[in-house]
């Protein structure tokens, strides 16, 4: 059995790292797509001539349209405008909406097995619009934010007590963006809750922080949008996927009835393995929890319905 062959939708500073990150593993072909002409190419060639180096031999292909991503396991979307700084996440949903919807609509005819990873903002909307064109169970579709967001709760909590990021867990569930919810009752530094370690004024600095995680990095980057992070979180996805790990992560699920919410993508633990999103796990929350996750439901609704009239 050969190696996997991924494609990667947009050749930009998300999708050229996630290129880069699942060729340093050996274990995936890789087919890098873009409208630019050229810059698939280009760094398909680049990633190619770094193999004799770092030690890989998986080919890396950069394409300009769809023919050589045919068959492939699973699909990662990045394509879409990124945020300038000052501009919310919303205001780029119906540039990047034609865009998902003419990507996954390539995609999809010539990979009607894959799996498709979205990561185009606003993330819940787009993994609704990838759901609805492909017209793929919803097993087979998942965005990626939670992961995201939970290392960066996570890398706050541990800076600012002085342990090692190994030590925190965090599960931050919800819309990726103002709305996400962090179950503080589920998270820990070595065991132990992170209440006992932090007073709240801190915690809710640090989830304050986390919540704008995108934001600062964007006024800081000035062009541009966090990419080391947000592909390094794609990669566990990748992995947790195709490997069949059944490993628990928040990732953008579409919910039926779990937490109460319905025909909506939003950010739940889910279960992943060689069949995509195999389940959704429910946590027991608190009615001030589920009551934040309602609401983040609500926002992701808002969005959604301006792209089912768009679409
Ligand atoms: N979910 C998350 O947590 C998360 C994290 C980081 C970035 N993002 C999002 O990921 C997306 C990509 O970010 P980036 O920093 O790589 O942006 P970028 O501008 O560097 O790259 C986007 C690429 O998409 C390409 N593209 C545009 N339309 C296309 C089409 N129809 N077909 C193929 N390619 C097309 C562009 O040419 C460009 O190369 C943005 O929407 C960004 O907001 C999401």
């Amino acid at each position: 059995m050969g190696r996997a062959k991924i494609t990667v939708v947009g050749a930009g500073n998300v999708g050229g790292t996630v290129a880069q990150r699942l060729v340093e593993k050996n274990c995936y072909d890789v087919v890098l797509v873009d409208i630019l002409e050229g810059i698939p190419q280009g760094k398909a060639l680049d990633l190619t001539q770094a193999g004799p180096i770092c030690g890989y031999d998986s080919r890396v292909v950069g394409a300009h349209g769809y023919e050589e991503s045919g068959g492939s396991s699973l699909v990662v979307i990045t394509s879409g405008v990124p945020r300038k700084p000052g501009m919310s996440r919303d205001e780029l949903l119906a540039t990047n909406a034609r865009i998902v919807q003419g990507v996954v609509r390539e995609v999809a005819a010539r990979s009607p097995e894959a799996i498709l990873l979205v990561v185009t903002n606003p993330l819940d909307a787009m993994a609704h619009v990838a759901h609805r064109v492909s017209g793929f169970p919803k097993a087979r579709v998942l965005g990626m934010a939670g992961v995201l967001d939970s290392a960066r709760l996570r890398t706050f909590i541990a800076t600012e007590l002085g342990v090692s990021v190994e030590n925190v867990q965090a599960m931050v569930l919800g819309g990726h963006g103002d709305t996400m919810v962090p179950l503080l009752r589920y998270t820990t530094v070595a065991g132990r809750p992170i209440e006992e370690w932090l007073p709240k004024e801190r915690l809710a600095a640090l989830i304050q922080r986390t919540r704008d995680g995108g934001a600062e990095v964007v006024n800081l980057l000035k062009a541009g949008s966090a990419y080391y992070a947000p592909t390094a979180a794609v990669v566990e996805m990748v992995e947790a996927i195709l490997k069949d790990q059944k490993k628990v992560l928040p990732c953008a699920a579409r919910c039926d009835g779990e937490y109460g919410i319905r025909g909506l993508f939003v950010g739940v633990p889910v279960k992943l393995g060689r069949g995509g999103a195999e389940a959704i796990i429910e946590y027991a929350l608190t009615p001030a929890e589920r009551a934040a996750l309602t609401a983040s439901a609500a926002a992701v609704k808002e969005l959604c319905d301006v792209v089912d009239r768009i679409l």
